[in-house]
């Protein structure tokens, strides 16, 4: 059974996806109460990607910035840099119980595709990840880690040769495939079941953080979804939530291209969800600083939290995030990803009109090393 969140999700495929969609849902519902499967991938988390990771304070950034207390929850300590490997650890877990021997995936940012890389590495998979060719050429270090771990990358010369494109050829690949490979979807998106497995995968974050502390608000970063869903699930009615989308620019859009406050509903890659497109209902293309944030949809189950009012959604400028990055690294010895440095951007603009204790928790999803050669190679750090 597909499942909605409010009017949002569902598993609108073409016919030649309608097979392995089916086989995926139903090993994912023997799987998702299954104890010695839980256990299995508690334990890979543990002892292999190095859960829990810490919550730190820090508070000279929150002095630079006259703001409350705040702390990060450090998933750029997670093994390979980011969120992402909670995800794949679990699909590749349910890839072997499928018996599929091959792991296909895309990435933007990268992070996704060396997380999809080393946990078939660690399992014994051929992993194929497609990718961008914008985006293999500004997050190069993740496309040498990638190669490294034994994946192949292909760089997807199509569209606006970022993200959107690259989940198009691993759809198309996976369709022709799928006998012998499973999809590992990298966010909170795409048909039934991957938003509600990714969001399973993922809500390991928000639950270490409950065990610590009870924030009063709580800010992640939003490109497809996961990181932001990962952390809010334990807070949904229990403290603030704030999502930030890149604030992107497109040629259609002018300056408004935040899926949010210029998108609308619609359907691409098998979800119903709030999306940029232009009056003929055309997918418009998106543009950020961020690889990883640069894509035009959003989870559906952000989509049903925005219009039930659970979750405020901003944006932040590439501007704006350039300049939390610059500080952080400065007042805290932590580079933050590009992405992550988003949820920072927004406490720059608006940390003071919080109490000063109020305790603010921001998902660090990952770390920048990724961005740097991009970075210094355009002369946006010096
Ligand atoms: C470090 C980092 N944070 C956030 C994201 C955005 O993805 P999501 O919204 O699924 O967390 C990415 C995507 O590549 C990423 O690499």
């Amino acid at each position: 059974m597909t499942r909605r969140y409010g009017a949002y999700g569902g598993a609108f495929i073409p016919e030649v996806l309608a097979q392995p969609i089916k086989e995926l849902e139903e090993m994912w519902n023997s799987l998702k109460e299954h104890q010695a499967f839980l256990s299995e991938f508690h334990a890979i988390l543990k002892n292999y990607a190095g859960r829990p990771t810490p919550l730190t304070p820090v508070p000279s950034f929150s002095k630079a910035i006259d703001g409350p207390k705040i702390y990060l929850k450090r998933e750029d300590l997670l093994h390979t840099g980011a969120h992402k490997l909670n995800n794949t650890l679990g699909q590749c877990l349910i890839a072997k119980r499928m018996g599929k021997k091959r792991v296909i995936a895309e990435t933007g940012a990268g992070q996704h595709g060396v997380a999809t890389a080393t946990a078939c590495a660690f399992m014994g998979l051929e992993c194929v990840v497609y990718m961008g060719k914008k985006d293999a050429l500004r997050q190069e270090p993740n496309v040498k880690r990638m190669k490294l771990l034994g994946a192949e990358v292909i760089a997807v010369d199509k569209g606006a040769k970022t993200l959107k494109d690259a989940i198009n050829e691993a759809m198309r690949d996976w369709s022709k495939n799928y006998e012998g490979s499973h999809y590992c979807l990298g966010s909170a998106l795409g048909p039934h079941p991957y938003p509600e497995m990714v969001a399973f995968f993922q809500k390991v974050i928000g639950e270490e953080v409950a065990e610590e502390m009870t924030p009063d608000v709580v800010i992640a970063c939003i490109g497809g979804g996961s990181n932001a869903i990962g952390i809010f699930s334990s807070f949904i009615g229990k403290a603030k939530l704030i999502g930030v989308e890149g604030g992107g620019k497109s040629s259609k859009l002018g300056e408004n291209a935040a899926r949010f406050s210029g998108g609308k509903p619609g359907i691409l890659h098998g979800t119903y969800t709030y999306l940029l497109q232009d009056n003929e209902g055309q997918i418009v293309e998106t543009s950020s600083i961020s690889a990883g944030l640069d894509y035009p949809a959003i989870g559906p189950m952000h989509a049903d939290l925005h219009d039930q009012g659970q979750v405020e959604y901003t944006s932040a400028t590439d501007k704006e995030v350039l300049e939390a990055f610059k500080l952080l690294s400065k007042s805290e010895g932590i580079i933050p990803a590009l992405e992550s440095a988003h949820a920072l951007a927004y406490l720059v603009r608006e940390a003071k009109k919080f109490p000063k204790e109020t305790a603010i928790v921001v998902n660090l999803s990952g770390r920048g090393d990724k961005d740097l050669p991009e970075l210094f190679a355009k002369g946006l750090i010096t």
